[in-house]
């Protein structure tokens, strides 16, 4: 079916739309990437390496995509990963939960997101809450117990962070204060996105880039630099830390961002429940190999001791196939709900975590597959050094 004014058939089509629609800014730091942009593309481009290996009789009728997920039951494998500062449409993170929990599954809010994380769970009961090493242990214990008293499903502690700023294509400026000068500097933009403004405008007014998940519920939120600035001066976490925050927490614990599987299996001693393979997108580190070249040495080192997920340049249900006949237990979606979300609101998510189900559905049938579950690596060709670990 060909894309309408209210629906559209692909995620490429949904970032036309969001380049569209979004003031340049905004839509520069989504589709960001560290550096020259070596793993971003990456990312996306190494799904197109690996092949399939249809089969063409005796195929299922029915598909199953229904799975388990830090002991959740989820309608298929696909989740929202936390993203940050989103200032793409004013019902930001309740939107996006909205329709993560009409399509049966989870999201993950980010502690830098900007709706708090109450509202969030209120939109959708199965969300949990990702936070990165900000601050004193009793702050960092402090947002923990925010997020449990609000119902969070599990913690997420990221890890993959090294404060990369340098972007080639040039990063957009971030406002201290969305103040009468910031306004008056990002005026030419919002001009020519009249329907972002007005969006804004209607409802509460231009984001105002404050971080409320950082604090306890009612206090004034920080700014993102003010945040960021507290980021910056905590010591960088060990295993030790990492480990301690496991035990505070008691509940599923996800550590993101690994792509060696020795800091695969250091989770799994620390006693973490799952896994993402992760590189953040491509805004780490450049130069890091796509996330799925690093998912099937990752899964072989931990079997099956912690949830596998991953994360970076899903953008067809065929790329969650490939994930998931390569060791992942579910994937996470990062800029494809972003777009959706610029591109349509709630239902602009809903249409994107839709693509994704058919796409799953099809690459099931064209494998013959009855499940997701079903799915080995005998379904893929894999081209020798795809997953470019170094020969010892
Ligand atoms: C705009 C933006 C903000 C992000 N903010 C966070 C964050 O706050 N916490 C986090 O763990 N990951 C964050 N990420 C990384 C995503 O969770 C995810 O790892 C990544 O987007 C996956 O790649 P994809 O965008 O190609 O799907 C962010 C990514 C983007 C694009």
């Amino acid at each position: 079916m060909a894309s309408t004014r209210d629906w559209f058939e692909s995620v490429a089509e949904a970032q036309r739309r969001a380049k569209r629609r979004l003031p340049k800014s905004v839509y520069l730091a989504l589709i960001a990437g560290a550096e020259r942009g070596v793993t971003l593309e990456d990312n996306v481009n190494a799904f197109s390496e690996l092949g399939f290996r249809p089969r063409i009789a005796d195929l299922p009728q029915n598909r199953e995509q229904a799975t388990t997920l830090f002991g959740q039951d989820i309608s298929f494998p696909v989740v929202i990963s936390p993203t940050g500062v989103q200032a793409v449409r004013p019902e930001g993170e309740v939107a996006v939960s909205r329709a993560a929990a009409g399509a049966g599954t989870m999201t993950g809010l980010s502690s830098f997101a900007s709706k708090p994380i109450e509202e969030v769970i209120e939109a959708n009961p199965n969300t949990f809450f990702q936070m990165y090493w900000v601050g004193s242990k009793d702050r960092i214990l402090a947002r923990a117990d925010r997020a449990k008293k609000a119902g969070a499903k599990a913690l997420v502690v990221t890890l993959d962070w090294t404060f990369a700023h340098r972007r080639d294509w040039g990063a957009p400026m971030i406002p201290e204060k969305m103040d009468l000068k910031a306004m008056i500097r990002f005026a030419p933009e919002g001009i020519t996105r009249p329907a972002w403004l007005l969006d804004f405008a209607r409802n509460g007014g231009i984001p105002d880039l404050t971080i409320p998940n950082l604090v306890e519920q009612g206090e004034e939120a920080p700014t993102f630099f003010g945040a960021y600035g507290e980021w910056m001066g905590t010591p960088l976490p060990t295993w030790d830390d990492i480990k301690w925050l496991r035990e505070e927490w008691g509940g599923p614990f996800m550590v993101k961002g690994i792509m060696h599987p020795d800091d695969a299996r250091r989770a799994v001693d620390i006693g973490a429940t799952a896994i993402s393979v992760s590189n953040h997108g491509g805004n780490n580190l450049d130069g890091t190999p796509a996330s799925i070249r690093a998912l099937p040495a990752v899964a072989d080192a931990v079997g099956t001791q912690v949830e596998v997920l991953m994360d970076g340049g899903i953008r067809r249900g065929s790329d969650v196939v490939k994930a998931l006949a390569l060791g992942a237990k579910a994937v996470m979606i990062g800029r494809a709900y972003l777009w959706g979300m610029a591109a349509g609101g709630e239902k602009g998510v809903a249409n994107v975590l839709s693509i994704l189900r058919s796409g799953i559905d099809e690459a099931l049938l064209g494998l013959g597959r009855s499940s997701i579950h079903e799915l080995t690596r005998e379904d893929l060709i894999i081209p020798e050094n795809f997953t470019r670990v170094p020969k010892k």
